[in-house]
């Protein structure tokens, strides 16, 4: 019988069904409507509108580290840049500190259970340095491409961990997760980093190919727990279905590992806590 830790080294995820209670999603749920509510669209609307859109809204998002910020999907807008739909409904997702800036987001991320799975995986020294409200929404919500966590939160030697919590039932119509058992065991195909000058780029460190063919879809239940080593290539389809996939996910590595100034994401990492 494999342990929790043998079975992650071994696969590079664990689905936890049953993690968090209905409840504990739903009130997750509310509390991002409510941050969206009280998002003031218009103060930022420069943001998406200007024809300069790229690379403000590049420093938005690079500023985006220690705040709670709000993204856009791809297709939200009008070719003169107003919003097609309403605001809740356009936004792809909300970033990226969540878990230490907003008081339910912060007892989300560090609940008793996520506390003794961190324990159960050996994640000593891990610090929680990302979150995102992931939305999904039908009809609007846009496929993510294939990639590799440890891409976007680069440390050496890898370390990144993510923990992916679906808050509604996630199927393949409404685009859940895909992986491939055993992916992590290769090696970090790009960086995602800050561009010398401004800006951001994603750089290329090997390039083996991802293997789309052998991925298999990770359908899950709400309240299930899904644990991605950050080498393990995963992407998701769009939504084609009528219901939404809100998930949560939080993103750690281990406080102890050499975090280069130019990853994209910058915080206090000295303040950065863990799952207690
Ligand atoms: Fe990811």
């Amino acid at each position: 019988m494999l342990t929790l830790q043998d079975q992650f080294k071994q696969d590079g995820y664990l689905v936890l069904a049953d993690f968090n209670s209905e409840a504990s999603c739903d009130l997750l749920m509310k509390r991002a409507q409510e941050l969206a509510a009280g998002y003031n669209y218009e103060g930022h609307a420069s943001i998406f509108q200007t024809n300069e859109q790229t690379r403000t809204s590049d420093d938005y998002f690079l500023a985006s580290g220690d705040k709670i910020s709000y993204f856009f999907e791809k297709d939200a807008f009008t070719e003169s840049g107003e919003l097609k739909g309403d605001l809740f409904h356009s936004l792809n997702k909300i970033g990226h500190a969540l878990h230490d800036l907003d008081p339910i987001f912060n007892q989300f991320s560090r609940s008793p259970q996520l506390i003794k799975l961190a324990g159960d995986l050996g994640l000593n020294g891990y610090v929680l340095i990302q979150s995102m409200m992931i939305f999904k929404h039908a009809r609007i919500g846009g496929k993510v491409d294939i990639h590799q966590d440890a891409s976007f939160l680069y440390t050496e030697p890898t370390s990144c961990i993510g923990f992916w919590f679906a808050l509604e039932d996630a199927t393949i119509e409404n685009g859940c997760l895909w992986a491939k058992p055993g992916g992590h065991k290769t090696p970090l195909r790009d960086w995602f980093k800050r561009k010398n000058g401004g800006g951001t780029e994603m750089i290329s460190l090997h390039n083996a190919p991802f293997e789309p063919a052998e991925m298999i879809p990770l359908e899950v239940k709400k309240g299930t727990c899904i644990v991605l080593d950050g080498l393990l290539p995963h992407f998701s389809m769009p939504n084609t279905s009528g219901r939404s996939r809100q998930a949560y996910s939080i993103h750690t590595i281990d406080k102890n590992c050499r975090y280069p100034e130019e990853n994209w994401l910058h915080c206090d990492r000295a303040a950065l806590k863990g799952f207690v």
